[in-house]
């Protein structure tokens, strides 16, 4: 099967009532997701605590698609083989997290899982061009990491400089961070096919009212592909 390049909408659970992760999970799946972004935060490589590889191993059993699992912790390597046994299917982790990103990309892979590179904002597109044989995901962050709700910060010049060094490989382009339908087409014309959504899809619904995640996913989707 070619690699698939077309759009596809990640919720985040960050913006998930975190009492009831397997039923949100199941809830976006069923309107229109087509992963579930799980965000990992340490409180220390960024200013927030969520949670670790027991809770992603009780939602798996909730999800269907892909677990797209974002790593922001430092360091990473003593963390992968717990997530990658939690059931992730993507394990994602930031450039910025240590000084042997090349090694984590490596330990992802021997785990068994995909591995994906994460950029800050402030970190540019060459700080991953030595990984692009051995990556399957590379994350764009549009927002500084941490935080659900913020405001949207235009990294479309990176998007468009990864996608031109990517070529042909098969590496998805992962957007993260205020991704609406205002933002959703700046990075699908730059080059991005993963959109992640936290605040932009579970707003309005709930797992008793899901019809609005999957009006939400809809209009970021149609949005991205106009
Ligand atoms: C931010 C997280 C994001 C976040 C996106 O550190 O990595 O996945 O949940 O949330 P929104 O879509 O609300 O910006
Ligand atoms: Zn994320």
């Amino acid at each position: 099967m070619s690699f698939d390049r077309s759009i596809k909408i990640a919720p985040s659970i960050l913006s998930a009532d975190f009492a009831n992760f397997g039923a949100e999970c199941e809830a976006i799946e069923a309107q229109g997701a087509d992963w579930v972004h799980v965000d990992v935060m340490d409180g220390h490589f960024v200013p927030n605590i969520t949670f670790g590889p027991a809770t992603c191993a009780a939602i798996r059993p909730h999800i269907k698609t892909v677990m797209d699992v974002h790593l922001m912790i430092a360091p990473v390597d003593p963390y992968i083989e717990a997530f990658a046994k939690a059931g992730a299917d993507i394990i994602t982790a930031h450039v910025e997290a240590g000084p042997h990103i090349h090694r984590t990309v490596q330990a992802i892979r021997g785990a068994g899982a995909k591995a994906g590179v994460a950029l800050n904002p402030g970190t540019p597109a060459a700080a991953v061009a030595e990984l692009l044989d051995m990556v399957d995901l590379v994350l764009v962050m549009t927002v500084n990491p941490g935080f659900g709700g913020q405001k949207f910060i235009d990294m479309t010049a990176k998007v468009r400089a990864l996608r031109a060094m990517i070529g042909d490989r098969p590496i998805h382009i992962e957007i993260d961070g205020g991704v609406d339908p205002t933002t959703a087409p700046l990075v699908a014309a730059a080059g991005a096919d993963v959109l992640v959504a936290g605040s932009a899809v579970f707003r309005g619904g709930s797992v008793t009212d899901p019809a609005p995640y999957g009006a939400n996913i809809r209009a970021i989707r149609a949005a991205a592909e106009a």
